[in-house]
């Protein structure tokens, strides 16, 4: 992994006990991306967990450090449906602490105190939805498509409205309004509707 500076881990990677690998600046664990990590991890500053991701680490995992059990990152982020969890092949059940710049997590995120431990000095964001009003009415783009980035948010009013496709990330918000005289339905035809994990209809 010399010579790529980011990583988007989609499959399994175990790093046994006093095995190590260098990684990529930047990593990301999607989808079916699975990292198990007991021995050493070099090079990586930033590692995020998202769409189904796992982290997976027990003692005596070590990452950018000599001292095993500990993680130094610049950047851990726990998102939306990413998980990091105690790896129960580790060889002894002592805490692992994380020793972070910063520590991103999804609203829903719990920190397993039982096996990690985050300095105090660390920065603890929460990566909110946007909550800003929902003022505004979802425009489709040039070719008909309706794409909600994180932190937008739209409402559709009563009515038909046609989309081609229908895409709502991680933290993005799609509302439909009723019709408030309880007359008219809002109806939506759209060939694909695609929610990932946090995002909300
Ligand atoms: C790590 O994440 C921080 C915050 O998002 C960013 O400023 C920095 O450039 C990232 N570093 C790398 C090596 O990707
Ligand atoms: C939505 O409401 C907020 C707060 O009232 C306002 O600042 C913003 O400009 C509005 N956005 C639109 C698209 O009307």
């Amino acid at each position: 992994m010399y010579g790529v500076t980011s990583l988007v881990l989609l499959h399994k990677l175990f790093v046994a006990s006093r095995a190590s690998v260098h990684l990529p600046l930047s990593v990301s664990i999607e989808d079916s991306g699975r990292l198990e990590a007991l021995g050493a991890i070099t090079g990586v500053h930033n590692i995020s967990i998202s769409n189904g991701g796992v982290f997976k680490l027990a003692r005596p995992v070590s990452v950018r450090s000599s001292q095993e059990g500990v993680v130094s990152l610049n950047v851990l982020r726990v998102d939306y449906d990413g998980s990091l969890e105690h790896s129960s092949r580790g060889t002894d059940s002592g805490k692992v602490t994380l020793r972070v710049t910063e520590l991103q997590t999804a609203p829903q995120f719990t920190l397993d105190t039982s096996y990690f431990d985050v300095p105090r000095n660390a920065r603890r964001v929460t990566l909110y939805r946007d909550e800003s009003p929902l003022n505004h009415t979802c425009v489709a783009d040039d070719d008909g498509d309706l794409h909600l980035f994180r932190s937008q948010s739209c409402y559709i009013a009563s009515g038909t409205h046609t989309f081609r496709d229908i895409v709502i990330d991680s933290g993005a918000e799609l509302r439909l309004e009723g019709d408030p005289s309880g007359v008219e339905l809002t109806k939506v035809i759209s060939e694909l509707v695609h929610i990932h994990p946090g995002g909300g209809l």
